[in-house]
């Protein structure tokens, strides 16, 4: 069967994207990280950028392709994510799918730290949250959405995350090791917003990423007056 086409009803719409980890530096040659692949949010920059969107993606160390269209803003750490969104506003949406480190090495040593004498004992220091911000930013975006990688209780926690952000909808994903969601091909979410909880079936990150672009283009409709 033929798709249907991709109405480009996103065109003169700029978003902006979050996807990949943060990598947290301990010194020149070590940082801490986590295991996004930042496949769900390059899919989503390129689900965004296929309906017309003026994509700008805030990325963090991947090893996936830049989708094509998207401007693509290569960053390392939290601190640098966030100042790379900040610049990238007024957006008329944000999408926070990046895992970002809560915390970082509180100072990071500017030489390689050498293996003599006692193990080090890294102090950290809690990053900026990037949503919470863009959420109360002056410059808030119409629509604000994150997401929520839990490991239990997955609609209950995103629920009280999206209140706690000041976010408008949060797309929660389980992320517990079975599931083989980070880094695998598929994901399963819910969408929680006013509106209440939608369960999306497990599918393809692309087309968790379509339909997702699908509604923010919806909510974005119509267009808001001059
Ligand atoms: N997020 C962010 N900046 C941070 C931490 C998280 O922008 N410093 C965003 C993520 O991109 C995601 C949402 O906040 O859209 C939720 O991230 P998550 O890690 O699930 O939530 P936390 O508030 O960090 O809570 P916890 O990890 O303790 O569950
Ligand atoms: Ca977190």
């Amino acid at each position: 069967a033929l798709a249907a086409p991709v109405p480009r009803d996103l065109a003169g719409r700029r978003i902006l994207v979050t996807s990949g980890p943060t990598h947290e530096p301990i010194d020149p040659v070590r940082y801490i990280a986590n295991r996004s692949s930042g496949k769900q949010g390059h899919a989503v920059a390129a689900a965004l950028a296929a309906r017309g969107a003026e994509v700008v993606l805030v990325s963090g160390p991947v090893q996936e392709a830049d989708p094509p269209g998207v401007r693509v803003i290569p960053v390392e750490s939290a601190r640098d994510m966030l100042a790379a969104c900040e610049a990238a506003l007024p957006v008329d949406a944000a999408v926070f799918t990046a895992a970002v480190a809560d915390w970082r090495v509180e100072s990071a040593a500017g030489q390689k730290i050498k293996k003599s004498g006692a193990p080090p004992v890294l102090a950290l220091a809690e990053n900026p949250d990037i949503l919470a911000t863009i959420s109360h930013h002056a410059q808030r975006p119409r629509l604000v959405v994150g997401f929520a990688a839990e490991t239990e209780n997955v609609v209950e926690a995103a629920r009280a995350k999206r209140q706690r952000k000041g976010c408008d909808w949060i797309v929660a994903n389980d992320v517990s090791p079975a599931t083989g969601t980070f880094g695998g091909g598929q994901n399963e979410v819910h969408l929680i917003s006013d509106a209440g909880d939608e369960h999306w079936p497990k599918a393809d990150k692309a087309a968790i990423a379509a339909r997702l672009a699908a509604r923010i283009a919806a909510a974005l409709q119509p267009p808001a007056a001059p």
